[in-house]
């Protein structure tokens, strides 16, 4: 999705397909939701085959469709891609599940997730960039946007507990989920894309708690986590780890990296806010949560109305599909003054609803916001400059904007530059004799490797995005 929008022009609310791929692949979105905001609010689509859904663009709006369950309920599935199916893991999985069910499955879960319990993962985090960043700037001239989709699964795949080996299988298959339109990702029609890519994700974290189980093992990771939760008094049954297991490992994956490649972009663009930044490492906390506000990766979110709701200056009725634009909401004006600006000095930039608001609040945004503030110390320390090397291309999906390819040529740091002004990070010469140290066949978290069980046969379970 373009992020920068292009020159202003009439836009015919009436004409508008918001399921239109292209809008997103090669359109202009943002010029779209700006007339939605100041002239529909409240906006009505009906599809050609009489599916319909109702839209919601302006940031308090989009907070009180994601903030009360009670009005919107997220039980029949959150993933505009659905429209109109109800989520055969209603009730189950915590994406798709109401208070109080939701609170006693998420409860248990957050406590390992919170800024504090994360912290104890930074060094890690920051090894694995590292190695991931030293080849890529060495070789001077990458395409970002490909080599940064592996990165959630290097970040995450340790936390959660999953084995290095199986990694690139799993960012495929969460690439699916999320695109299964984009001629990257794609598999024979959309459809079989999403169920082929359902099915083995869900069935791999089946497998894995099995695995577990059999071993019998102490281990630190997530999936471990998952399977001593107890929700409602009893513990969670293996299916319901592995449909949480899914949703963790779906919000992991699709994410983080599109932020990257977005925020980078707008660093490309404004040469002179990527020179602030390296010198004053100390702005690259606020950088982050204004790469979040600029791409908002997640850019909307479904659910549907409980009864019917006045909203928007007009009504939506009960069982109604609403999407929450939350790509519309970090470009309200009325939040956020000169919202197309991108500005690392924005002083309310914390404000962003990227990661969601209210109870579904994204669970890993501790995890993600130090994911983005190591990644781009570790860029801005390592690199004077950075250009565009070749076109941008834009995801082909209505749900994740970001980009599939973003080639950059960089200019690397001279050693003795590296650290000027803000906070100092730790260097590539130590992360790598870290790596060295570890034993082999385990990752920064210390996991034993595991053997991969891509796929079985099991029925696919889960319609839900994350
Ligand atoms: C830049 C990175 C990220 C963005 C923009 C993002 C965005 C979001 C948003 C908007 C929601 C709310 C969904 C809703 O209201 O229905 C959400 C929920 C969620 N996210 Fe994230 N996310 C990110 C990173 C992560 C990471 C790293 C993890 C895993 C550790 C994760 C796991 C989840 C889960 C499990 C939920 C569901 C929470 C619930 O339903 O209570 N996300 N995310």
């Amino acid at each position: 999705m373009r992020l920068t929008p292009g020159a202003g022009h009439d836009v015919d609310l009436d004409d508008v397909d918001l399921l239109d791929l292209d809008l997103y692949t090669s359109g202009d979105p943002h010029r779209i939701w700006d007339a939605m905001r100041a002239r529909a609010p409240l906006h009505h689509q009906t599809l050609a085959e009489g599916r319909e859904f109702w839209s919601l663009t302006r940031y308090d709006d989009v907070c009180r469709v994601l903030g009360d369950h009670r009005e919107f309920t997220s039980e029949r599935g959150t993933v505009i891609t659905h429209l109109g199916e109800d989520d055969v893991a209603a009730g189950v999985l915590l994406t798709s599940t109401d208070p109080p069910r939701h609170t006693e499955v998420r409860r248990p879960i957050a406590p390992k997730l919170t800024a504090r319990a994360v912290r104890s993962w930074e060094d890690g985090i920051r090894r694995a960039i590292v190695r991931f960043l030293e080849p890529a700037v060495e070789s001077g001239t990458f395409d970002l946007g490909e080599q940064v989709q592996r990165l959630p699964a290097i970040v995450t795949g340790p936390l959660l507990g999953i084995p290095e080996q199986d990694w690139d299988g799993l960012v495929q298959l969460t690439s699916m989920v999320m695109a299964p339109s984009d001629p990257h990702f794609k598999l024979g029609s959309e459809a079989a894309t999403l169920a082929i890519a359902h099915h083995e994700l869900v069935d791999y974290v089946t497998q894995w708690v099995k695995r577990r189980r059999s071993d019998g093992g102490e281990d630190e990771s997530l999936l471990d986590h998952l399977m001593s939760v107890r929700a409602g008094g009893a513990p969670l049954t293996d299916e319901e780890i592995a449909l949480d297991g899914y949703s963790i490992l779906l919000g992991a994956n699709i994410t983080t990296p599109w932020t990257i490649s977005g925020t980078v972009q707008a660093l490309v663009e404004h040469p002179e806010q990527y020179a602030r930044a390296a010198a004053d490492l100390s702005l690259v906390p606020n950088l982050v949560e204004e790469g979040l506000r600029w791409t908002s990766s997640a850019c909307n979110f479904m659910r549907y109305a409980v009864h019917d709701v006045e909203i928007g200056g007009g009504t939506i009725p009960a069982g109604g599909a609403v999407v929450a634009w939350i790509g519309s909401a970090n470009r309200d004006g009325t939040q956020f003054p000169d919202p197309h600006r991108f500005d690392i000095t924005r002083d309310n930039a914390k404000r962003q609803v990227a990661f969601g608001f209210g109870p579904h609040f994204c669970i890993g945004a501790p995890l993600a916001r130090m994911t983005l503030r190591i990644f781009f110390e570790e860029l801005l320390g390592r690199c004077e400059s950075i250009e565009f090397a070749g076109e941008p291309q834009h995801l082909r999906s209505i749900f994740i904007a970001g980009m599939t390819q973003l080639p950059v040529t960089v200019r690397r740091r001279r050693p003795d530059g590296r650290h000027r002004g803000g906070q100092r990070v730790a260097g590539p010469a130590t992360a790598g004799a870290d790596a060295a140290a570890r034993p082999a066949g385990t990752t920064d978290s210390g996991c034993p490797a595991i053997a991969a069980v891509l796929p079985q046969q099991v029925p696919v379970k889960a319609n839900s995005g994350f």
